[in-house]
């Protein structure tokens, strides 16, 4: 079997029938060692290597903590990472949060379970809570929340998604509550079959109405904010 490398390097590795590993996938040079654990681990989870989702792990982890502790994170307050993935800011706000103060809601099982897998290779042993839904139960956390990011996930949704995602945010989200998300201007929604199983939608985003409608609706405040990502706008609800 032969799989194309998964960046840059303009090779592939054929496999060798008589070792054990039947396959590889090409690592670039300077990747990090836990980058390198992480596509192993994604390997055997099933989860194609992503060029730019493992390759930027850390640079977007580090994003997302940071921008969250300049918006007045800290350890005691109580974060909801939406669409949280494999636990990319999971992986540094669990240990950052007092106890059991992370709390993640993704759509993918699979990126839940990878996460899982994550959580005993970084050996983290305080308590956290992610749920697997596409809905938005955010009620089911049972708990008010401080704060929440949702990094390069209303980039996935449509617009009548984000609408019910932030509607379905008001009622467990305290007062004064920030919530951070990025976004992108594309003049194009199209479908998205995230690991060639599950749907998504990439909105067709020109501007910041959609943002400035639901916060007039739902008696909240948008911001169009100048934090810089490395890719994407960032907008800032509070509530
Ligand atoms: C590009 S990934 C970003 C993951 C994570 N926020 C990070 O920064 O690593 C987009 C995520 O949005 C999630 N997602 C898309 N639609 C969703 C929905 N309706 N509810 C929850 N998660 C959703 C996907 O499953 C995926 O994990």
């Amino acid at each position: 079997m032969r799989f194309p490398s998964t960046a840059n390097s303009g090779e592939a590795r054929v496999a060798d029938p008589t070792k054990e590993e039947h396959w590889s996938v090409h690592v670039r040079d300077d990747a990090s060692e836990f980058v390198r654990r992480l596509i192993d681990l994604s390997v055997e989870a099933n989860l194609v290597p992503d060029r730019d989702f493992h390759y930027k792990w850390d640079e977007y982890a580090d994003w997302q903590l940071d921008v969250l502790k300049q918006s007045g994170l800290q350890p005691k307050h109580r974060l909801l990472d939406v669409g949280c993935g494999p636990l990319r800011l999971g992986l540094k706000a669990i240990p950052y949060l007092e106890d059991g103060g992370y709390f993640g809601m993704d759509a993918y099982a699979p990126y839940i379970d990878l996460g899982a897998k994550l959580i005993v290779e970084c050996g983290i042993e305080k308590r956290f809570t992610v749920l697997c839904s596409s809905t938005f139960e955010f009620e089911r956390f049972g708990s008010l929340f401080d704060y929440a990011m949702a990094q390069s996930v209303f980039t996935h949704m449509s617009a009548g998604q984000i609408r019910e995602c932030v509607r379905k945010l008001k009622p467990v989200m305290r007062p004064g509550a920030t919530f951070l998300f990025t976004y992108f201007f594309t003049p194009h929604q199209r479908g998205i079959m995230y690991y060639g199983v599950q749907p998504m939608i990439a909105p067709r985003v020109l501007d910041t109405a959609l943002f400035e409608e639901i916060a007039r609706n739902e008696s909240i405040t948008f911001e169009a904010s100048p934090l810089p990502h490395p890719a994407q706008r960032v907008g800032i609800f509070r509530f």
